[in-house]
């Protein structure tokens, strides 16, 4: 059974949570330079399920990530990672939450140049005065096949290497969800394919949890689901992609903005 996407908090949508929205508003700006890009969204990311988030530029998918991971604030409507309201904490906890249990992989790299790979791998739990798991550790670094770059700096890996650090970065602390904004954007269509394909691996074989932003339908098929945003609601879900099918869909978006 497919869970409704637009389904508010209950307790039967709670179990197997990763994580969800309710109501979900954010407008940026006032007066003229007013933008609502989140117009009430509500969503649910089920546990050990990799949903690609897709539609037009400025339609508030990157708004929609940073309110879902606590890197901004919505104007009004919650958030919750697991059972954890985002509304209810203070800074200090907000900061911890983010660290502890989400990933992010952005479209830039974001690596610290100075560090090794594995040192940006490891500087979330460095910073959190933790040792990492090393079982954990090693299955993510051999995951991404990074083992024998480990003491390379960013300078010297190519893109797509680059890229697979971010992703071991983001799985390092075994989060509850991670969330990636376009993480293929600046990829080869090779270095791409291995990233997505290591983003599916988290999912299939340890049990992670991914939310993508894409706009390239190759990508949205390698999730479990597709959802669309248009003008900041959701406004569609398709379970199984398949490229071609993603592709029919947003033609026919196209088709139907360009008439109405
Ligand atoms: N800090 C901000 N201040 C003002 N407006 C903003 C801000 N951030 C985003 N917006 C506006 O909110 C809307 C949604 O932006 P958002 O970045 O979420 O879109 P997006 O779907 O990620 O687009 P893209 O595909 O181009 O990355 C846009 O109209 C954008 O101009
Ligand atoms: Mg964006």
């Amino acid at each position: 059974m497919t869970a409704d996407p637009f389904a508010p908090h209950t307790a039967a949508t709670t179990s197997g949570t990763a994580a969800s929205a309710f109501g979900l508003t954010k407008v940026h700006g006032t007066g003229d330079a007013r933008v609502t890009a989140l117009d009430d969204v509500s969503i649910t990311f089920r546990q050990g399920e990799f949903t690609a988030v897709m539609g037009p530029s400025g339609c508030g998918k990157s708004t929609l990530l940073h309110c879902a991971a606590g890197l901004d604030t919505p104007t009004s409507g919650s958030v919750r990672i697991g059972t954890t309201e985002l509304g209810t904490l203070d800074d200090r906890e907000l900061t911890r939450l983010r660290r502890d249990r989400i990933g992010f992989v952005f479209q830039a790299f974001n690596l610290l140049p100075t560090l090794t790979a594995l040192e940006n791998i490891t500087l979330p739990s460095a910073i959190a005065g933790r040792r990492p798991d090393r079982e954990w550790l090693d299955r993510v670094v051999s995951m991404v096949g990074l083992s024998g770059r480990l003491g390379h700096r960013p300078a010297q890996l190519s893109g797509g290497q680059q890229q697979r650090v971010a992703v071991a970065r983001a799985l390092a602390s075994r989060p509850a969800i991670v969330f990636a904004d376009e993480p293929t954007g600046n990829l080869d269509s090779r270095s791409g394919a291995e990233v997505l394909g290591f983003l599916r691996d988290s999912v299939r074989d340890l049990g992670q949890t991914v939310v993508m932003v894409t706009h390239d339908p190759a990508a949205a098929g390698y999730a479990d689901r597709v959802v669309f945003l248009c003008d900041g609601r959701l406004v569609d879900e398709m379970t199984r992609p398949t490229p071609d099918r993603v592709l029919d869909r947003m033609k026919a978006f196209d088709t139907r903005s360009r008439t109405s």
